[in-house]
């Protein structure tokens, strides 16, 4: 902690020189990118087009791809998405999507300020955008939920957006953007190609490594929260950015599990099932399924961080699946489980009976949860992801939520249970 100094404080002149000469060279970089081109990427998904025809602001669309291995995958992905999910089972080009993003020569990294802890919006040469979290701890680091570290006061993990990724697409949801590891070179990929003052004016160093504290909501970005560089180098998670400034709409989660003990109305409390299968915008379309799914999920990587959760915005808000996107304060505990994670599903005891099917499935030797994401996760550039326990705790949660559902079924009955595609009540 001694050798954390900040430079605003103490500021040898050698670094106020870098400092100056990064600032002069991020002004020509950041003047020659500024004015995004008009030139728009060919998108031909319709849905995607309705979801962008109407948004007022689109300076964070793709433009034409320059690089034509490299924007073929975007584009393929693009025309991917349907009202069912984010990219199909096949998804051919996924390992070519995958490997742009860990490696395509970023051309302009801005911080990105939705959400309180830090992030990057990363530009590609290649036209493509990703958000990216910094590693703040190495791979054992976990959180206790205790006392004295709160679920809200857990920082996200990078690693756990990669994880849920790889979770998401064995679960077979598809609907976690994709999310690839980078090793970045912090100065030359991400200090140069900004001009934040959120970073420049907040580096400081630990012994030789570089770290900065960024710019986010006050209780991460703080001396007690440095990002450091390790010998220059930062380990990143790349996911990729849904075109359009604002590409969800957003939902309050009536399970949120920031919600004060002091609201005695609430799911801490008692049943809200009914009351909230009340509301038509909750029981119109596939939206409680996914709902039901997005908690299981949640429970699986044991979040407590789902507030709100996101449609695929102004598209057909009805029929349109949830995404699961920000999954950082996932995976920080695989030793201990929390059944609460689940009181949104033993509190309704309706579930998607395909889904609950293939999660039957998921329990059988040789095709267990844990040991599919273990497998699919090993061809991270990054891996290993996670820590060898957190397999066994997905395999062992998920046997906890089938015998909240067996517990259901055999106090409703299984045509009340597990209910088909698009049925809500
Ligand atoms: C990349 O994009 C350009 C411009 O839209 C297009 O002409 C080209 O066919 C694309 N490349 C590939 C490999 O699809
Ligand atoms: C919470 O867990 C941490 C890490 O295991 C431990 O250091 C701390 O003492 C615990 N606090 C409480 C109040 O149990
Ligand atoms: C940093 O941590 C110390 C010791 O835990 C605490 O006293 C201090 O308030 C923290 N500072 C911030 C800005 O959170
Ligand atoms: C950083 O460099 C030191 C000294 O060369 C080396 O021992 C250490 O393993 C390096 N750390 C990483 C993460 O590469
Ligand atoms: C969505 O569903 C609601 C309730 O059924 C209906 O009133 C509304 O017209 C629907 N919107 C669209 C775009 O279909
Ligand atoms: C649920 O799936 C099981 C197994 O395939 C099937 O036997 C049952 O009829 C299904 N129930 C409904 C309501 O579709």
């Amino acid at each position: 902690m001694a050798l954390l100094i900040v430079l605003g404080l103490l500021i040898p002149d050698i670094e106020k020189d870098v400092s100056a000469e990064i600032r002069r060279r991020q002004r020509i970089v950041t003047s020659s990118v500024d004015n995004l081109a008009a030139i728009k990427h060919p998108i031909s998904n319709p849905f995607l087009k309705a979801a962008l025809e109407v948004d007022d602001e689109v300076d964070l669309m793709p433009k034409a791809g320059q690089s034509t291995e490299q924007n073929s995958s975007l584009e393929e992905f693009h025309n991917d998405l349907t009202l069912d999910s984010l990219y199909s089972v096949e998804a051919p080009y996924m390992p070519r999507l995958l490997h742009s993003l860990a490696t395509a020569p970023i051309k302009k990294a801005t911080v990105f300020s939705p959400g309180t802890q830090f992030k990057i919006l990363l530009e590609f040469e290649n036209g493509n955008f990703a958000i990216a979290k910094p590693m703040r701890h190495k791979r054992d680091f976990y959180w206790a939920y205790n006392k004295t570290q709160q679920n809200w006061q857990d920082q996200e993990r990078h690693t756990a957006e990669i994880a849920s990724f790889h979770l998401d697409r064995v679960m077979g949801f598809r609907r976690v953007p994709p999310c690839v590891g980078r090793k970045v070179d912090f100065l030359n990929e991400i200090l140069m190609k900004g001009k934040d003052d959120g970073l420049l004016d907040t580096m400081t160093w630990r012994g030789d490594d570089i770290c900065f504290i960024g710019d986010c909501a006050p209780v991460f970005c703080n001396k007690n929260h440095t990002i450091c560089a390790e010998n220059g180098t930062l380990e990143i998670s790349v996911c990729q950015k849904i075109p359009g400034r604002r590409p969800f709409h957003e939902e309050f989660n009536p399970w949120n599990h920031y919600i004060t003990l002091r609201d005695k109305t609430s799911w801490k409390y008692r049943n809200i099932c009914t009351d909230i299968l009340k509301k038509q915008r909750i029981t119109r379309g596939r939206f409680f399924l996914d709902l039901m799914e997005l908690v299981l999920f949640d429970h699986l990587i044991r979040n407590y961080d789902r507030h709100h959760y996101f449609l695929v915005n102004r598209i057909d808000r009805n029929m349109s699946f949830v995404v699961i996107v920000d999954n950082g304060k996932g995976f920080g505990n695989p030793y201990e489980d929390d059944i609460k994670c689940l009181a949104a599903i033993y509190q309704c005891c309706r579930f998607r009976n395909s889904t609950f099917n293939t999660m039957l499935a998921l329990t059988k030797e040789g095709n267990k949860l844990g040991d599919l994401v273990k497998a699919s996760l090993s061809k991270d550039p990054l891996a290993p992801i996670l820590l060898d326990d957190f397999f066994p705790a997905l395999d062992r949660r998920l046997l906890m939520f089938i015998n909240e559902i067996y517990k259901c079924v055999s106090m409703f009955g299984q045509e009340k249970v597990l209910v088909g595609e698009h049925v809500t009540t």
